[in-house]
């Protein structure tokens, strides 16, 4: 055995990889059964009013079509709303509930599912389905709907509202002499993962379901279809192997898990539901947002006030809420702050969460307004981040349990060449193409939640790490893998992890940037216990040379628990093991984060996003031609998939920036790019350089010093872009994405 630990800091490549890129991987529509038939949705082709009727009789007769579920035939559902509210990361209010009632909330909801005995046939039948209505006008336009903005919601869990103000922010603007006030908004997006929407449920007789959902963690579904179809959980399994992308997506479970149940049920047959990639477009969304950040300063400077107000896109049925605003309080130091935030429902399906949700949208906002007032100053847009630069927490007062984002803007700015920038928009320019750079700073939240692990050695010296929490992409089963071989000290290739199975121990759906540090922590007090318990063996053994050893006295490696002071002294794995007298020796542990801590420092992941962008000055085509993303995120547990995670969410904030946008059809309340011909994404051809800098910052909220890395990507992204856009062109655009319209 080589060498080789610790795992955990080096770029490991993925351990699931080889199961990828062979196609033995499993995604929630790859799972088949004897006997199985093949579901499709049909779409409420209006936004707004109710279903008359629905004519069938076409799809009936269409060739093997099984059975057409509607609201008017579908089994029994609960009256009461409360068993709806046990998604666990649901928001206020009445959850969407498929085939219903004769309503119609938004354009897309399914009004039928017909069940035939092949996908292709189902798909057919369901385009015969036709149904007449009567049809309200509906609002899709946030702008249209903002005069009943309000902001009197019930919080949604885990979403703080808005900080209370502190100081005057309006007096304060009213009296300054260097002040901006600009409006920004940042269209409606979806997240477009590339794996459908998907539910296969396996009939496994006698009312047991093992359900393959598409989901960010299996628990949520598991209790959602439970409480809503009234089912015995110990008959119920849920799995979700591999997940091919999500973004945020599958937080909350979607429609196709409960009709698909609920279809398998009632057929008492196995049923595999997919979605269309127009169906995606039906669900979930980054919501419509409009802002207004009001900055004022001194003459070297420093920031005197900053107000910011948000009002953001949600559905007629429920609140779905985001901390928008909040970071206007918390990344720049300032006596004088008002952050408001409101919500407005216009008729669409209730948005989602979306990579780093709030953050990507509101520190866009902040973060552009910041730019402008470098120029209203004459100030390096980097000296007034770092005049302005927040040495604790002023909207919890507390401080940073660290935060390295001073040597990220050193870092990133040197990488990048700041220093050779002529500030004077249009300044810098190559033949017809105009050059811009721009920066930005991102912030997002670190956090953890409880979390189960368990750990199971073999007497073959294997090693199984395992719990319920899902890998999105993120890559979560190679974490597990290093942070289970550096335990045990193992060569890696002994170790397998595995997650995405409510048969595993408890986790929380994995979201928020919390799933490394949580599900990392539970895999590292699991083997902790495990090594109790290999230990507790081995000393029973007879004439054992660890007889009053405990854990500080020995080491774990190559096989083998050695005596620290005598390393001559030790038993094997597979002696230890033997000794149980078991086949192998298992051990579960909670991961609990410290709440002591957290009530003492507030921890956050920190980015300086520094951008290049290249615009034709006849065409108006923006070209990013440089990012160079500099990240304080504590501990990077894998170089490699961290590094990946970051330039995914570069990416999507050059998609923020200049190319995505879900479009609606005011008149039809309809998206009407509902497919990835029209909703435009970021392509190899728009994606050039990107350098990923992690910065040194060591953390001590969680034992591994993990703060997360899946949103902290995306934010400041757009910002950074759109501020090289605007030294570019000298054209500030205040309306993402900057499409070429906007800058002729
Ligand atoms: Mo993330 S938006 O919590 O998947």
């Amino acid at each position: 055995m080589s060498n080789v630990h610790p795992y955990v800091g080096r770029a490991h490549p993925r351990v699931d990889g080889a199961l990828k890129v062979t196609g033995r991987a499993k995604y929630a529509a790859e799972f088949f059964a004897d006997g199985m038939v093949y579901a499709a949705a049909v779409p409420a082709t209006i936004a707004k009013g109710r279903i008359v009727s629905i004519d069938l009789s076409a799809a009936k007769s269409a060739p093997g079509v099984i059975d057409i579920l509607t609201h008017e035939n579908r089994p029994e559902l609960p009256d009461s709303d409360e068993p709806y509210l046990n998604d666990m990361v649901a928001v206020p209010g009445s959850p969407f509930r498929a085939l219903y009632n004769d309503r119609i909330l938004y354009s897309g909801q399914p009004i039928a599912l017909v069940v035939a005995d092949t996908h292709e046939n189902a798909r057919h039948a369901a385009s015969l389905v036709t149904a007449t209505y009567e049809a309200e006008t509906p609002t899709v336009d946030v702008a249209e709907a903002r005069h009943e903005a309000y902001d009197t919601f019930e919080p949604r869990d885990g979403i703080p509202p808005p900080p209370p103000p502190r100081g005057d922010a309006e007096a304060t603007f009213k009296g300054a002499d260097i002040k901006l006030s600009e409006s920004y908004r940042v269209a409606p997006e979806h997240h477009n993962p590339m794996e459908l929407m998907a539910t296969t449920v396996i009939w496994e007789g006698d009312g047991a379901l093992t359900i393959h959902t598409k989901t960010q963690g299996v628990n949520n579904p598991k209790n959602y279809i439970c409480a809503v179809l009234g089912l015995d959980p110990g008959k119920v399994r849920v799995t979700s192997p591999f997940v091919g992308g999500a973004f945020g997506m599958v937080l909350r479970p979607q429609y196709d898990l409960l009709v698909a149940t609920m279809t398998a049920i009632k057929l008492e047959r196995s049923v595999r539901l997919v979605l269309t990639r127009g169906q995606m477009y039906t669900m979930g969304w980054r919501p419509d947002t409009l802002q207004t950040v009001a900055l004022s300063a001194k003459e070297d400077g420093e920031l005197t006030s900053i107000s910011h107000h948000a009002i953001q896109a949600t559905s007629q049925f429920e609140d779905y809420q985001e901390p928008t605003v909040n970071w206007s309080g918390l990344i720049y130091d300032c006596p004088n702050v008002s952050l408001k935030y409101e919500l407005a429902k216009i008729d669409v399906s209730t948005p989602s969460d979306m990579r780093a949700p709030g953050a990507a949208l509101g520190v866009c906002a902040l973060e552009i307004a910041m730019d402008e007032l470098s120029y209203r100053l004459g100030m390096d847009p980097l000296e007034l981040r770092l005049k302005n630069y927040a040495e604790k927490d002023q909207n919890d007062d507390k401080p940073f349990s660290s935060k390295e984002l001073k040597a990220a803007y050193a870092q990133g700015a040197e990488q990048f060449g700041w220093k050779d920038r002529d500030s004077r928009p249009r300044s810098m320019r190559d033949g017809k193409e105009l050059i811009g750079q721009g920066m930005a700073t991102g912030c997002w939240e670190a956090m953890m939640q409880p979390h189960g692990g368990r750990a199971t050695l073999s007497a073959e010296g294997k090693l199984e790490v395992a719990c319920g929490t899902a890998d999105i992409g993120t890559g979560t089963y190679t974490i597990l893998a290093q942070i289970g071989a550096d335990a045990l000290g193992l060569d890696i290739d002994d170790v397998t992890a595995r997650v995405g199975d409510t048969s595993l121990p408890m986790a929380p759906p994995e979201g928020g940037s919390w799933g490394a540090a949580s599900a990392g922590n539970a895999v590292r007090v699991a083997c902790t216990a495990l090594k109790e318990e290999l230990l507790k063996a081995a000393r029973g053994l007879h004439d054992s040379p660890l007889a009053n050893a405990s854990l500080e006295h020995v080491s774990f490696a190559n096989g083998k628990i050695s005596l620290v002071s005598d390393d001559e002294k030790f038993v094997t794995f597979g002696d230890a093991v033997r000794g149980s007298g078991s086949a192998d020796v298992t051990a579960e542990a909670m991961f609990e984060p410290d709440e002591d801590f957290a009530g003492k420092y507030a921890s956050y992941t920190h980015s300086a996003v520094f951008a290049e962008v290249r615009v034709d000055e006849q065409l108006g085509v923006v070209r990013v031609t440089r990012i160079v993303s500099a990240i304080a995120a504590g501990k990077i547990l894998n170089l490699a998939t961290a590094r990946s995670q970051i330039l995914g969410g570069v990416v999507m904030g050059i998609g923020m920036a200049l190319h995505e946008e879900t479009m609606w059809d005011k008149a039809l309340g309809r998206v009407v790019n509902a497919n990835l011909g029209e909703y435009h994404m970021p392509a190899h051809a728009d994606v050039q350089n990107i350098d990923v800098i992690f910065v040194e910052e060591d953390d001590k909220a969680n034992p591994l010093g993990v703060k997360g890395l899946g949103e902290i990507g995306i934010v400041g992204a757009a910002a950074a872009i759109a501020n090289a856009v605007f030294h570019a062109t000298g054209k500030r655009v205040r309306d993402l994405p900057i499409t070429i319209d906007k800058l002729l």
